[in-house]
């Protein structure tokens, strides 16, 4: 039995979720971030559960051929990269792979025809639209890997140029002095806003993060919609601001969208939207969860699915999965939660004498450098009948 502090010597056979490779000793798995496929390590363990050991590198012995010199020189110190000692190319793969190995594990094998190529960020670098710096001694930064203290920083690699010159500008203002968490972000119309969140409060409202990707993400889900050629309506489940909900309406001029969404200020800017563009869609401010009890989908119902990285609520799933849908668009930023509630679909699905039927899965690469991923899973629920089989 090992204990916390033991070193021993690993190889990464692969990577796996949140980013850490993983090795083994003596039949126990071990967990190491910032390491890579095919490295030897001399690691030290810093946390011992019963089922696997979670190590730090102490020393790398032979280093992986997939390993680049990282281009931030606060990678591995700062927590917000994971990845930037593989080439994109390899990070995009490596988490294609960890999704098809999620996805398969939870609802067993998928035939290999229902995965497209995964889509690539536009920009590998300077892509993000928000971040959240911590002020501490007159210093600014990020916060640490699994710490509080921060790693002073005078530039982000992956944050937009604007955002940096932000950051400077930042550094010479009385907020420096006051302040202890600001996040900076760049609007729709390309204007920098700064906000303390100590005194002005965390942002309740979501944006994604990464402008340059997003419009490849809306143009996959309107393509998926546009291609059903849907004669009803279509659901635009946890709508955000619209994000899809707008650029669908514009394509499907006769169908009537309707975004469900929690967050009051969300819904108020969809209306808005809405109501400028004239489009025919409308919103209804509750919980999805919620939302499904009162009303009664129809088959020929599109429906898309967008929720936060805490997945959908059980509630839902079981509602959505008790009857046949011509066409569901699940859009995931996490693929365990993914895999859990497909996995409740499908027995949900099975319980009232249906099938889950994939039809497609992509991933989609909204966050460079990081460990985290975008996935689009298509899919129907039929009869049994029909479609004996899950995909
Ligand atoms: C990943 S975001 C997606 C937003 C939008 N589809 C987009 O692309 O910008 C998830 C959204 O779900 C909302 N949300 C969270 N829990 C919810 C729930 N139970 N019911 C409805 N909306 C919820 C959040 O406010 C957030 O806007």
């Amino acid at each position: 039995m090992y204990k916390v502090g033991d070193q021993f010597q690993i190889t990464i056979e692969k990577m796996a979720n949140r980013g850490k490779g993983l090795g083994r000793i003596n039949d126990q798995v071990v967990f190491v971030p910032y390491s890579a496929p095919q490295d030897v390590l001399m690691v030290k363990a810093t946390k011992v559960s019963k089922n696997f050991i979670d190590a730090e590198i102490v020393e790398i012995v032979k280093g992986s051929e997939l390993r680049v010199k990282p281009a931030c020189v606060y990678f591995s110190e700062c927590g917000g990269c994971h990845f930037q000692h593989l080439a994109y190319s390899t990070q995009v793969t490596i988490k294609d792979q960890l999704v098809k190995e999620t996805l398969s594990r939870a609802l067993g094998p998928i035939d290999e025809k229902v995965f497209l190529s995964p889509i690539a960020s536009p920009l590998e670098w300077n892509y993000r639209n928000r971040i959240q710096v911590h002020i501490e001694n007159n210093q600014v930064g990020f916060n640490k890997r699994n710490s509080n203290t921060i790693v002073p920083i005078e530039n982000c690699k992956i944050a937009e140029p604007a955002l940096n010159k932000a950051l400077t500008e930042l550094k010479n203002t009385d907020a420096v002095k006051n302040a202890e968490k600001i996040e900076l972000l760049i609007d729709k119309n390309l204007q920098v806003h700064q906000r303390d969140l100590n005194s002005q409060g965390q942002p309740v409202m979501f944006s994604q993060v990464n402008r340059f990707a997003n419009q490849l993400l809306v143009d996959s889900v309107v393509e998926k919609v546009v291609r059903f050629q849907p004669k009803a309506k279509v659901y635009d489940f946890y709508s955000g601001d619209g994000n899809f909900l707008a650029a669908i309406s514009k394509k499907l001029p006769k169908n009537e969208i309707v975004g469900i969404e929690l967050n009051p200020g969300l819904v108020r800017l969809g209306r808005k939207e809405i109501a400028e563009q004239k489009l025919n869609a409308n919103y209804v401010q509750s919980s999805v969860e919620n939302y499904l009890e009162t009303v009664s989908l129809n088959a020929t119902d599109t429906v898309l699915l967008d929720p936060p990285r805490t997945g959908c609520d059980p509630k839902a799933m079981f509602v959505l999965g008790s009857s046949a849908r011509k066409k569901v668009v699940y859009i995931s930023c996490e693929p365990t939660t993914l895999a859990r509630d497909l996995r409740l679909l499908k027995e949900t699905a099975v319980k009232w004498g249906l099938s889950l039927r994939l039809e497609t899965v992509q991933t989609l690469d909204m966050f460079p450098q990081t460990e985290h991923v975008e996935t689009v899973v298509e899919f129907s629920i039929d009869k049994i009948d029909t479609h004996t089989t899950t995909h």
